[in-house]
């Protein structure tokens, strides 16, 4: 543990079946013009319907054209079309991607000038404009982190945003969009929630406050996720995973990743390849590298997966602790091999030394030399 930490604990979570239904009173209290911003796939699942039918005034403009991977252009026509129908809070409504362009425009509504001015650790200094979260899937953990990643076109690079006040107002969990989530986008998702779990508790920046929420989310993933996925209309299931996954967002919020997601970052870069797919097939070689540093969080781990640890040695259980998260993993019809996602065998020396210079893998337990990474990803090939 550190000897000085921070946790903050940003966003108002509110849960209930049905709840993105019912929001003209929360809205109310937050501003009088919201603007809302999701995206096609949201429209097509018929995901917003609900949610304007339970406001007393309709928002004052709604923008849809996101793509999966947002990127500096989109947040500037954005936050451009709030701007013109002078939005005074925004609703983001969606996965990952809407929900971090949503951030985005805050910050040039609020500051105004251009969104790369404000990349990077910190740069944002002051309260933006309201903003309420309503995820769609059970994974990214957004609605509640004080980041944003936004691709930037012209450089071809991916952007880190951080700063507390990114944390969204409002965060409102409602299992009943998740519902239709098709089987292979709940498992990829759930597993980028557990991969958030895993790596903030074995970070270097773990604390008592993220390890109870990592921990606890790693239990409900390891218990609910196998029904979230064979049987969608599970609302408790479906429920169970969105809390966990917004747990392991608050968590990681504070505490940060490691060498999994550097890797995943490395990958998906160059490959379109989903996160979460990407962070599942990594995450059982990363376990083994790390609980080398770290073996008793690795126990613990273990136990909140659901091993037996009575009377076995470290090892033994830390085993099992890893064959639980990759047969998690496979029960939920994820692939296990960087072969089975089109990632070409020549190309891992440069995803090793990309991998390297990441920002996740400064807080991973083992300082991680460019030739480790480069078996890792062989391991995973
Ligand atoms: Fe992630």
């Amino acid at each position: 543990m550190q000897e000085f930490f921070e946790y903050n604990l940003g966003a108002r979570v509110l849960y209930q079946a049905g709840l993105s239904g019912d929001l003209a009173q929360v809205i109310e209290e937050m501003g009088a013009r919201p603007f809302i911003i999701t995206d096609k796939g949201v429209m097509a699942a018929g995901l917003l319907a609900p949610v304007l039918a339970g406001l007393t005034t309709p928002p004052v403009g709604i923008y849809d054209d996101i793509p999966p991977n947002s990127s500096v252009k989109v947040v500037m026509e954005a936050a451009q079309a709030a701007r013109e129908v002078g939005a005074d809070m925004l609703i983001a409504l969606g996965g990952g991607s809407p929900i971090d362009t949503a951030k985005g425009v805050r910050i040039v509504l609020t500051n105004g000038g251009h969104l790369l001015d404000y990349q990077g650790y910190n740069v944002i200094a002051d309260r933006l404009m309201p903003m309420i979260a309503v995820p769609t899937t059970a994974g990214t953990g957004s609605e509640v982190t004080p980041f944003a990643v936004i691709r930037d076109e012209e450089q071809d690079l991916k952007l880190a945003f951080t700063s507390r006040f990114l944390v969204p107002d409002v965060a409102v969990l409602d299992p009943e969009l998740t519902r239709s989530l098709p089987p292979r986008l709940s498992a990829a998702t759930g597993m980028d929630a557990l991969s958030h779990a895993i790596e903030t508790f074995v970070s270097t920046e773990n604390n008592p406050f993220s390890d109870s929420m990592a921990l606890f989310a790693i239990d409900m993933i390891a218990s609910h996720m196998r029904d979230s996925v064979h049987n969608g209309a599970d609302i408790d299931a479906r429920g169970q995973m969105l809390i966990a996954s917004c747990m392991a967002g608050i968590a990681c919020a504070n505490s940060y990743f490691g060498v999994i997601h550097a890797l995943s970052h490395a990958v998906g870069g160059l490959y379109a390849v989903h996160h979460g797919t990407l962070n599942s097939i990594f995450l059982p070689h990363g376990m083994r590298y790390n609980s080398a540093i770290v073996p008793d969080r690795y126990v613990r781990i273990a136990r909140a997966m659901g091993v037996n640890a009575g009377g076995r040695s470290d090892e033994e259980v830390i085993a099992d602790g890893v064959a639980a998260v990759a047969t998690l993993a496979a029960d939920c019809g994820l692939p296990t091999r960087l072969r089975d996602v089109d990632v070409p065998e020549d190309v891992l020396p440069q995803l090793a030394s990309i991998a390297l210079v990441d920002g996740a893998i400064f807080h991973n337990p083992r300082v991680a030399e460019e030739g480790e990474l480069l078996e890792l990803l062989r391991a995973a090939w």
